[in-house]
């Protein structure tokens, strides 16, 4: 690992400029450098490099970020990688570790947060191996047709159903209640004291790419836990980022590159028993969306992904979501599994063995091919009105490949299913083109556009507004204060630009000063592209403050706008149901619409 420090300072030494360059070649304009994009395909230069800030951004694609992360994303290596990379051009030799107190602390505290959840591990797994209290959790394993073989492997374990063995028995080896609860493995009781956070549920340890437990999925196993959630899963913590996490890849990886694929699944026990059935290169994403993070990740691998999610609506809803996040990349190759029957992978094998669930992978959709049939799944294409609607959600899957020829042989295909002729669907598709675009010359931009759906609300007055304001508190953090006093940092309305602002909040709450734009890293990609662009936008530096004050307004407008709504709202609702409240309501409303005439 490689200090802040260190990474500042070969970041001072570089020339962003003079790296980029290596790669892109760039024109200066104004106090800044343009030249075309490397992560996107185009021809006007939207790529922009500001070297006195140290960043670039694309307002194409929306890449952005500083030089460690230009040639981590250009090279496809890690960040601390590409950090080295750059050290050693400029001959500044790698530290030999020297490190604040602060430092060392921080270190020990992470390094003792692991040691907990190893131990925790280990507890469980005794628990379901050794003890009474395990019984019944290794009659659910086996019941599930778990042998001891992949227990072992994936050392499976089990929370006892009491309310405080683990943190009793961690306690009593001197471990401290706070790092407990940090692990989240314990919670604080009203009136003193711990109860365990797992109690009565086989546990699965979650572990990071290197293989260190870093926290645990627990399932209940009894039909009296109905009314508990399913799965209860730890909460993130400074070693759990769930967006960049994969389920699994720690012993997947080396079997992904083998295999030049990816698989990803849904659950924790689709993962179990597919790789005990002698499939291995399969991970699932801990039931949330599939992030750009972890597509990413798996992309270092091997250049394929293969979904196979639950057959379910809900399974296949969400692989028409993680294919608008994975085609975002370049030359990912996706493609979808698809189980004839059986609800999900884990079913599928226990039913039908893994000789046939290899069968139904070397079967796997292209990933247009399914977007194609997800569309039309339940229409009736008899009936003109929904073969209108069909086509009109085909047309921008189709407009989104950039391969003329693979275009073309799904314009064919299309025709086929949606039953009308091929000319026609390509006239269409060319009209709906120049009615948007204008002309062709724009194509390739918009094209690439269309294949970065929406990640959220479209760019409007009050998310450039909030640009302003991220630009401003960046220059002068003192103008952090006045803002939160306008606009609770809660209440930003772009949600990325709020955890940016918080996070903000957070760093200078602990004497930080803002350097670099990836100081932002934690909080995902978006973060730092929104950041970025707030910075590199054009705007004359003498009356940023000027500038700031009115975005400020705007925002403070918009939230008093929202607030107002709320108050109506509930007022209504209290008139209606004759409460008291009411009155106070009112005074409230009129008090938030006088300040509306004001401003
Ligand atoms: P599923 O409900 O498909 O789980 O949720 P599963 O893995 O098939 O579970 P079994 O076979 O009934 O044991 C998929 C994933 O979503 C997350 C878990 O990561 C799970 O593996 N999940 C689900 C939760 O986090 N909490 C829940 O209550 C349910
Ligand atoms: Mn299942």
């Amino acid at each position: 690992m490689i200090s802040r420090e260190f990474v500042d300072k070969v970041r001072a030494s570089a020339d962003i400029v003079k790296v980029i360059s290596g790669y892109v070649s760039l024109k200066k304009r104004g106090d800044r450098y343009w030249g075309c994009c490397p992560f996107h395909n185009e021809k006007t230069p939207s790529f922009s490099v500001k070297p006195d800030d140290g960043f670039f951004y694309c307002f194409g694609c929306h890449a952005g970020g500083n030089v460690f992360k230009f040639i981590s994303m250009y090279e496809n290596i890690p960040y601390y990688d590409a950090v080295a990379r750059v050290a050693e051009d400029l001959n500044i030799p790698l530290p030999r570790r020297e490190q604040t107190p602060e430092q060392i602390a921080r270190e020990k505290h992470i390094e003792d947060m692991r040691q907990v959840n190893k131990l925790a591990g280990t507890f469980f797994h005794n628990c379901l191996t050794m003890t009474v209290y395990g019984k019944k959790g290794l009659a659910y394993f086996h019941q599930r047709g778990i042998d001891e073989e992949t227990i072992k492997e994936f050392s499976l374990g089990f929370a006892p159903d009491a309310w405080d063995k683990l943190s009793s028995a961690f306690l009593q080896r001197g471990i401290s209640p706070e790092i407990l609860v940090e692990c989240d493995l314990a919670r604080q009781r009203q009136r003193g004291g711990l109860f365990d956070r797992f109690r009565n549920r086989v546990m699965i340890p979650i572990r990071d790419d290197r293989g260190r437990v870093v926290g645990f999925g627990g399932r209940i196993i009894e039909s009296s836990q109905q009314e508990q959630a399913k799965y209860l899963n730890s909460r993130e913590t400074v070693l759990f980022n769930k967006r960049q996490l994969l389920f699994g890849l720690d012993k997947a990886y080396r079997h992904i590159e083998k295999a030049g694929f990816a698989l990803v699944v849904e659950g924790y026990m689709d993962v179990i028993s597919v790789y005990a059935a002698g499939i291995r290169n399969v991970v699932a994403s801990l039931g949330t969306a599939f992030t750009r993070e972890q597509c990413k990740k798996l992309l270092r691998y091997a250049p394929e992904i293969y979904f196979c999610y639950d057959s379910d609506e809900a399974g296949q809803n969400a692989i028409f979501r993680a294919i608008e996040v994975a085609r975002e990349m370049e030359n990912a190759v996706i493609k979808v599994v698809q189980m004839p029957d059986g609800k999900d992978p884990d079913e599928f094998i226990r039913k039908h063995g893994a000789e046939e669930f290899q069968k139904v992978i070397q079967g796997a959709l292209p990933m247009v091919e399914f977007q194609l049939q997800y569309i039309v799944r339940d229409m009736d294409l008899n009936s003109l009105e929904s073969r209108l609607q069909a086509m009109a959600r085909i047309l921008p899957v189709l407009s989104g490949l950039k391969n003329m020829a693979q275009r073309n042989a799904y314009v064919a295909r299309a025709a086929q299913i949606l039953g009308v002729a091929e000319n026609e669907l390509m006239n269409e598709l060319n009209r709906q083109h120049r009615g948007r675009y204008g002309s062709y010359q724009s194509q390739s931009q918009e094209q690439v556009r269309a294949a970065r759906p929406a990640r959220r609300q479209a760019d409007d007055a009050c998310r450039r507004a909030g640009r302003v304001v991220l630009r401003a508190v960046w220059q002068e953090p003192v103008v952090l204060e006045h803002f939160a006093g306008m606009v609770p940092l809660d209440a930003v309305p772009d949600q990325v630009q709020g955890s940016v602002l918080r996070h903000m909040k957070e760093m200078l709450d602990r004497g930080e000063e803002f350097t670099d734009v990836m100081q932002f890293g934690s909080l995902g990609e978006q973060a730092v592209e929104e950041l970025s662009r707030a910075l590199v936008e054009e705007q004359s530096q003498q009356d940023l403050m000027g500038l700031y004050e009115d975005c400020a307004r705007l925002l403070r407008k918009h939230y008093l706008h929202s607030q107002f709504e709320l108050h109506r709202l509930r007022a209504d609702r209290l008139s209606r149901e004759g409460q008291k409240g009411y009155i106070e309501e009112l005074a409230l409303l009129q008090k938030i619409k006088n300040e509306m005439d004001e401003l």
